[in-house]
């Protein structure tokens, strides 16, 4: 009997002894296994660390633009990218690179821009805007003469990379000079191309940036393009292709009829402190003098535009033109 239970406490013993290596080896391997787990998160958080870095590097010093021009382009835009390398190729002319130039992302920005002009004027409730209007604004706002003037006011030309086109720059420079001064017959013959270009490529980078969130882009390029400063057309207005460019028409018109070109004069605003300024312009037909002052504006150009639009208007009403 002792015996027997001998040899049963024996193998109960062993039993025990068996279940606990078991466990213990289980405990083992769960360690192990975690262990394991967290090196791999520790590794991946670090390469994700180490990747950000390096992307960084490859998307902004490794492709050969200074951090600094991305910021400065990036604080002209108010506008901080997720992906850099969309900018460095915004910002990269053929002549540096024709694999991998701006044009793709001018392309689809200058459909983009279209759209968001068109949208926002479309989604006007007041006022109201005609098909005429809405794309005589489109026209105006993303026209090629507009984007280079807007160009050229940020001095965006020089932050591209670019090879060997020494001609253009110096085209640039002129052109820039002339904008400064508002010199606005060298402005109105020759805009060099690539001005409008790089505005249209910039805007093709943040709208691939958000996602092509269309709000988005307007949102970061409605302040760029002024569109504030555009002045809609009233109820009644029949003038709606007057609303900018008056005065570029005034002057067209002077040329073509031989009239004598038009002259600006700045008269006493009734607010000079709030930054109000008022023109009159005067042309002359012949022995007749026409002159006409304008509404109070909060730019000189827009003084000028205003004088220039009313004095249209009254050609127009004594059947002048
Ligand atoms: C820049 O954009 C932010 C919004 O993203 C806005 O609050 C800020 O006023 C803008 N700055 C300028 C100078 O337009
Ligand atoms: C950044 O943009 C480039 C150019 O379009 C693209 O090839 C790349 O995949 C983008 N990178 C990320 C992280 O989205």
């Amino acid at each position: 009997m002792n015996h027997q239970f001998s040899q049963l406490d024996e193998g109960v013993s062993s039993d025990v002894e068996t279940a606990s290596a078991f466990q213990m080896a289980v405990a083992t391997v769960l360690l192990a296994l975690l262990l394991q787990l967290f090196w791999r998160c520790c590794c991946s958080c670090y390469c994700n660390h180490v990747k950000k870095y390096v992307s960084f590097f490859l998307s902004s010093s490794a492709c050969g633009m200074d951090p600094s021009t991305i910021a400065a382009v990036e604080n002209i835009l108010n506008y901080t990218f997720k992906n850099k390398t969309l900018l460095v190729e915004a910002l990269t002319h053929s002549s540096f690179n024709p694999h991998k130039s701006f044009a793709r992302l001018e392309f689809i920005g200058d459909a983009a821009l279209g759209l968001a002009v068109a949208t926002h004027f479309f989604c006007l409730e007041q006022p109201k805007l005609t098909t005429e209007q809405l794309t005589n604004l489109r026209k105006v706002i993303v026209s090629n003469k507009k984007l280079a003037r807007i160009a050229a006011e940020h001095g965006l030309y020089w932050f591209v990379r670019r090879k060997n086109i020494e001609d253009l720059d110096y085209l640039v420079k002129e052109y820039e000079g002339a904008v400064k001064q508002g010199d606005d017959q060298t402005i109105k013959d020759q805009h060099p191309g690539i001005l409008a270009d790089i505005v249209e490529s910039l805007a093709g980078a943040v709208y691939s940036d958000v996602d092509f969130d269309l709000k988005e882009l307007w949102l970061i390029f409605r302040d760029l393009l002024g569109v504030d400063e555009i002045e809609l057309p009233k109820d009644g207005d029949d003038g709606s292709s007057e609303i900018t460019g008056a005065q570029d028409q005034l002057y067209g018109l002077c040329g073509r009829r031989r009239w004598t070109k038009p002259c600006y004069r700045e008269e006493k605003a009734r607010d000079r402190d709030a930054c109000k300024y008022v023109y009159s312009v005067e042309i002359g037909i012949g022995d007749l003098v026409l002159t006409e002052k304008g509404y109070e504006k909060s730019s000189k150009k827009l003084a000028k535009n205003s004088a220039a639009y009313l004095l249209i208007c009254n050609l127009q009403k004594s059947r002048r033109m």
